[in-house]
């Protein structure tokens, strides 16, 4: 979603904001601005659509000054256009860029009004910076006009706020959508994710819940919610510097795919000794925390929620504990029962996803015994608030559709079924077998990704498809799942999901020729149901794509094209059947001439509920 960054320095920094604002592009944004002070002066630049129009923009009218504000905005109140693109400005003097939203804007503004402030946008931010502006007159600082501000502001807000009149300091404030500081010699910065501000330092502090930090070149201040200075960690960051470029692929997400091998790799890399995994993969205190668990309640959304329903499987079959599995923004809103000796997991790439943030809180207040997040961020929300964390390290995935995250996700959950099940007498043998199909995942996806050529033709077939449906069967139906939801994200084809079992039960009357019907079919004890599922669809003239093992022995004829996957063993083959479906849906979109990294609608990092 929306993105910011900030500098104080020396320097002119209106380059480093556009270069910040580029790598945050992946969050998905529909208009971009800038706003530096120059000689006592606030001078901004503006503009719909992507982060190049404003960079031109500013070519031909250079915008000098070292301290500034930018800000990428996906449109929450009020359309993409000009006058809601942010910075905001109040009177002239002071400045604001704002991530999230001000459910009491409406009330605000009134007061505001009456107070003889006069809006230019249709924006919740506008808020935020006349009651900074009115909150000064009776303040003697940015930093009190702004902490007195915050205690107005109901709902979510990543904000930095600059005065014309103060070249020297931003001031910066956080409640339910992040920030970072980045710290550098002489210069500070700020941003809503540390990828914006690699190019300038590696340092970086995050902020917590209600936090208020005073920024200047040479200092940063950190006040807590009550207004008590604290000091937060600086941590070196270990992404790496060219994490946001995209190497030799046309798109990030085909990076992301061929990256897969190398991140599954990573993500083992010290958690695997003696055949077994171990503990301390989900932090210190797992051995102590994961002793007695007896029920598991995962909570995720989108991709991340189809990794927990694959594990769903796998928990229940393999290590003995019930699990449950919840979209969050469901769980957040109902009353929900708690079984003894419950574990909360909560899967996320980014860390910040709004409801699942907010049914960890939930969770945690409803007294589950523990609680886990699988996260791919180190430093977010998710992480911090969580007993105990596995961290994915599968790198930073910058293209909106999830997908090395996705198979991390997996690997992680599988060694969570591998732990747990060892505290509930798993026997050594079947944890040997987890332990070694782990190990060898990356080089199976490594063949698997031999696919490519094969799907890229398979996908002209979809090209003027209006619709698809995905089948698969036990821990395969979240992966059909998953297949849908990418072909839909970066296609814009409908596309559903159904476990094939369900066919006979409505969706079959929309089988016909138009509807092309692709089905995960790995050599399970699930295959022989799934070939009957198969010629109910063959029977009503639907045509057919089957993703199989090379044992399963289907054959391709006029109404069925069939995949030979490489062959892998139960305990990966969720994982491997994944491949084929990522690439499928990523050379339908390349066909279809989508915007494959940053599809219309979407933000890679979901903060607002
Ligand atoms: O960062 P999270 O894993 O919490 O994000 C959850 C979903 O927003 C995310 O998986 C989304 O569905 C992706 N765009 C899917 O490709």
């Amino acid at each position: 979603m929306c993105g910011i960054a900030g500098a104080v320095a020396q320097r002119d920094v209106a380059e480093i904001l556009i270069e910040g604002l580029r790598r945050l592009e992946y969050r998905g944004y529909d208009s971009a601005g800038v706003a530096v002070i120059n000689g006592g002066e606030l001078q901004r630049t503006r503009r719909v659509g992507k982060v190049q129009e404003l960079s031109a923009a500013i070519e031909s009218e250079p915008l000098a000054g070292g301290t500034g504000i930018a800000h990428t905005r996906w449109a929450t109140h009020g359309e993409p256009n000009q006058s809601n693109a942010h910075p905001h400005i109040s009177t002239d003097t002071i400045a604001v860029v704002h991530n999230g939203i001000i459910e009491n804007h409406v009330k605000l503004r009134e007061m505001l009004k009456g107070l003889g402030y006069c809006f230019s946008s249709d924006t919740d931010t506008e808020v935020i910076c006349h009651l900074v502006h009115h909150e000064l007159k009776s303040h003697s600082s940015l930093l009190a006009a702004v902490q007195a501000t915050v205690k107005q502001l109901e709902g979510a807000y990543g904000t930095v706020v600059i005065d014309k009149t103060d070249n020297e300091r931003m001031i910066v404030a956080r409640s339910g959508s992040p920030l970072v500081i980045g710290y550098g010699l002489g210069e500070h910065f700020v941003a809503s994710d540390q990828l914006a501000l690699l190019p300038v330092t590696r340092s970086f502090a995050f902020l917590e819940e209600g936090d208020v930090a005073e920024v200047t070149r040479r200092e940063v201040n950190i006040f807590d919610v009550d207004g008590n200075a604290v000091t937060r960690e600086i941590k070196e960051s270990e992404v790496t510097h060219d994490a946001g470029d995209k190497g030799e692929y046309r798109h990030y997400m085909l990076k992301e795919i061929y990256e897969q091998p190398r991140a599954l790799a990573h993500t083992l890399d010290g958690r695997i000794a003696a055949g077994q995994v171990l503990d301390s993969a989900f932090g210190d205190n797992a051995t102590k925390l994961l002793k007695d668990i007896k029920h598991v309640q995962i909570i995720a959304c989108g991709t991340s929620y189809h990794a927990g329903m694959a594990a769903r499987y796998w928990l229940e079959d393999w290590a003995g504990v019930s699990c449950n599995v919840e979209i969050a923004s469901e769980f957040r809103y109902r009353k929900s029962h708690l079984f003894p000796n419950s574990l909360l997991v909560t899967i996320s790439q980014s860390g910040e996803t709004a409801d699942t943030l907010a049914a960890l809180r939930l969770a945690k207040e409803m007294g589950y015994k523990a609680t886990m997040t699988i996260c791919n961020a180190p430093g977010s929300s998710l992480v911090r608030e969580s007993d105990m964390a596995y961290m994915m390290k599968a790198g930073a995935e910058i293209g909106v559709a999830s997908t090395k995250a996705f198979t991390v996700q997996l690997a992680g959950l599988l060694m969570l079924t591998a732990v747990v099940g060892r505290n509930n007498g798993m026997d050594e043998g079947l944890q040997a077998q987890i332990t070694q199909s782990l190990q060898s995942m990356p080089a199976k996806v490594e063949q698997a990704l031999g696919l490519d050529d094969a799907i890229a033709e398979l996908a002209e077939d979809f090209a003027d498809k209006h619709h698809a449906l995905f089948l698969g069967r036990g821990d395969q139906y979240p992966i059909a799942m998953e297949g849908a939801l990418k072909l839909k994200e970066i296609s814009y084809i409908h596309a559903e999901a159904y476990a094939s079992g369900e066919l006979k039960h409505g969706p079959l009357a929309l089988i016909d020729a138009d509807m092309p019907v692709i089905v995960v079919a790995p050599n399970n004890e699930l295959l022989e149901k799934l070939k009957s599922n198969v010629e109910e669809v063959r029977a009503r003239g639907g045509l057919m794509y089957v993703f199989a093992d090379r044992d399963a022995q289907f054959e391709s004829d006029d109404t069925m094209k069939v995949i030979p996957v490489p062959h892998c063993d139960e305990f990966m083959a969720a994982l491997i059947y994944t491949i084929p479906m990522q690439l499928l849906s990523y050379h339908v979109a390349l066909i279809k001439g989508t915007d494959v990294d940053q599809p219309r609608n979407l933000a890679k990092s979901v903060t607002v509920e």
